[in-house]
């Protein structure tokens, strides 16, 4: 009986991993750890060595065999003879150096439109402090499909441009001097892949985000979520009863354990008893001063258990749904948006730092907003801490766009991983109302079932935030329909539109019908139109600033008009964008210009169209 047994668990655990792609089984070797910033790090930010590899020599044979990993001549091995003699064909050497983090695209010119393998090489020395049991290599993101490998060894795979992971390093491998860490980065695109083969913006590649070596002790916490709980009734959220709901996780603990949470500000410390690992904390927390973008007041928080501790600033607000209205404390409130990608269009780079957080917020906030959409993809940790910081609420989004293999399970195994890697990094940021599931993606039944199973997973991973996505738009006797199928199973519905750039001229919303199946909030997630900044003419003239100045008049008084379950939009965008797909000689030169504001951060004329509209907005009540 016992053999049956053993052979069924056996069969069982085969089948489930033989369920799981590829890309899951390595997402799902990365254990999670978040709050990386108040754990024990060691920064490994600066310059790193390269080989720019597109035929992958160094990771398959002549004969297109991946290399065993004692292969002298795998890019992860040592590059160095083992005398005059010996034959090495690669190598790496300081004048063949990239800045991490940061793209590769923007830091050479040979890199502006790569698009394949490039190794990366560090080499550090590490003495491991006595009260460190493990260690961790995190990532902050790395784009597209990284390939870890730590003195000839293979950590692990991770695929996904914009979601930390973290691989556990065995003790046996590192070693006090020198260790000898390669990356292979590969930024190709793929059909089956998230995103897809076809999107508007650059693919940027390379190490984009922060890497850090975490020493964590023998039992340590792995994650908390410590939000406020939706209360029953959400208009009566009386600060003086407002309660938090959530959980922690504690690795390598012992049978029975104690987690604490301290609130030294509000005199709050609760103990709560972990059990196999994990807890359910639940306490009043009286007196609390709720987070708003009028008042991003935050509390420093302390988690602990008697081996580790972790400490981090938290907002603490509510946020609903409740008939047509979007409730923020249980105020309705009407958000005030601008959609942004992760660039500094001065540098034509990705953003990764506070500084280019602080100047993405300070250019919305100077639009009077109250909100940004955080398009197509999880952005920097840095811009949502920030946002906390600044206050401003939060749009965050997986790249599920467009043409996405929907038909594909595996492709929903690797969205379902980037979105539980974009929550579990940010499910304590204050700023985030919305998780988006996706933009703009064809309708099909295989789409919206994809998509609503995206959407059940965040609603579990996460039942104190909105879920949301870019829906789709069709017109029928001179009307706009809004009924998108996917529209029953978001909380708000969000539409992107275009009239007057992609279809007619602006005043074309002078006679624009708007109509909606759904009885819920109504957003506008996209509209937009495109200048070169600086190009003047009438307003009849495409790519001018006074065309797309016409343009956010003419949406303005639209948006004016519209039904009472209209609560905000975000225009398409902040700033001009790179994107391969823009290829106007005159006008676009591989960038999107419909930004407010252009390559040189300044302000379009249509900028204090879309500002006054906002300051007549701004309530103070
Ligand atoms: C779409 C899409 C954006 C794109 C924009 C445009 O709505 O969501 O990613 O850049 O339109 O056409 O400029």
């Amino acid at each position: 009986m016992k053999f049956l047994q053993n052979k069924l668990f056996a069969f069982a655990v085969t089948f489930f991993l033989l369920n799981l792609s590829a890309n899951q089984i390595c997402n799902a070797q990365s254990k999670l750890i978040t709050n990386i910033g108040s754990r024990k790090t060691t920064s490994l930010n600066g310059k790193w060595q390269y080989i720019v590899d597109p035929y992958e020599t160094g990771f398959y044979d002549y004969r297109y065999q991946e290399r065993k990993e004692k292969d002298r001549e795998a890019y992860w091995n040592s590059d160095v003879p083992d005398n005059k003699t010996d034959r090495k064909e690669h190598g790496y050497a300081d004048k063949y150096s990239l800045n991490v983090p940061g793209d590769w695209n923007s830091q050479d010119a040979k890199f502006l439109y790569y698009e394949g393998n490039v190794w990366y090489k560090k080499s550090f020395d590490y003495k491991k402090s006595a009260s460190t049991n493990h260690v961790f290599l995190y990532f902050g993101a790395v784009n597209y499909r990284a390939d870890v490998y730590l003195n000839g060894h293979k950590l692990g795979m991770h695929k996904g441009g914009f979601t930390p992971f973290d691989f556990e390093i065995d003790d046996s491998i590192l070693k006090e001097t020198n260790n000898y860490l390669v990356v292979k980065v590969d930024n190709k695109r793929f059909k089956d892949e998230v995103p897809t083969l076809n999107t508007d913006w650059w693919n940027y590649g390379g190490i984009t985000r922060d890497v850090d070596i975490v020493e964590l002790p023998a039992s340590y916490i792995t994650d908390y979520f410590i939000q406020l709980k939706r209360p029953a009734d959400p208009v009566k959220i009386p600060p003086d009863n407002a309660e938090v709901e959530g959980w922690i996780k504690v690795s390598g603990a012992s049978e029975k354990q104690t987690a604490n949470i301290e609130i030294p500000e509000l005199k709050i410390k609760k103990s709560f008893e972990v059990i196999d690992g994990f807890c359910k904390v639940s306490f009043k927390l009286p007196k609390v001063q709720l987070w708003s973008p009028e008042n991003p007041k935050l509390y420093r928080v302390i988690v602990s258990t008697n081996a580790d501790k972790t400490v981090e600033k938290i907002g603490f607000r509510t946020i609903e749904v409740k008939g047509k209205q979007v409730l923020l404390n249980g105020k309705p409130i009407f958000m005030r948006g601008i959609c942004v990608h992760e660039e500094i269009p001065q540098e034509g780079r990705r953003a990764y730092s506070k500084q280019d957080a602080l100047q993405l917020l300070g250019w919305a906030k100077s639009l009077s907003c109250n909100m940004m959409r955080l398009a197509h993809y999880p952005h920097d940790e840095t811009m949502t801490r920030m946002a906390d910081s600044v206050g401003v609420l939060i749009w965050s989004e997986i790249p599920v766009y467009w043409t996405i293999e929907f038909t594909n399970n595996e492709v929903l195994g690797k969205a379902k991983a980037q979105l539980s890697e974009m929550i579990t990094r940010d499910h304590n940021r204050a700023s985030i109302i919305i998780w988006s599931v996706g933009n703009e993606t064809p309708l099909s039944q295989a789409r919206t079932d994809f998509m609503h199973a995206l959407i059940d997973d965040a609603r579990q991973a996460d039942p104190t935030r909105l879920v949301s996505a870019a829906l789709e738009t069709r017109t029928e006797n001179g009307k706009i329909l809004i009924d998108d199928p996917l529209g029953q199973f978001t909380d708000l519905v969000s539409v992107n539109e275009y009239l007057g750039w992609y279809g007619g001229l602006p005043n074309n919303c002078r006679t624009a019908r708007w109509e909606s199946k759904y009885d819920k909030p109504l957003f506008f997630s996209e509209t937009g139109a495109e200048a070169k900044g600086g190009f003047h003419a009438d307003s009849l003239t495409r790519w001018s600033e006074e065309y797309q100045e016409w343009y956010y008049k003419e949406q303005v008084e639209m948006m004016k008009r519209m039904p009472d379950n209209y609560v905000g939009m975000s225009p398409w965008i902040l700033s001009d964008f790179r994107s391969p797909k823009r290829n106007n000689p005159l006008y676009q030169e591989g960038w999107n210009n419909k930004g407010l504001i252009d390559h040189d951060g300044k302000k379009k004329k249509a900028f204090y169209v879309l500002k006054a509209y906002y300051d007549s907005k701004i309530t103070t009540k």
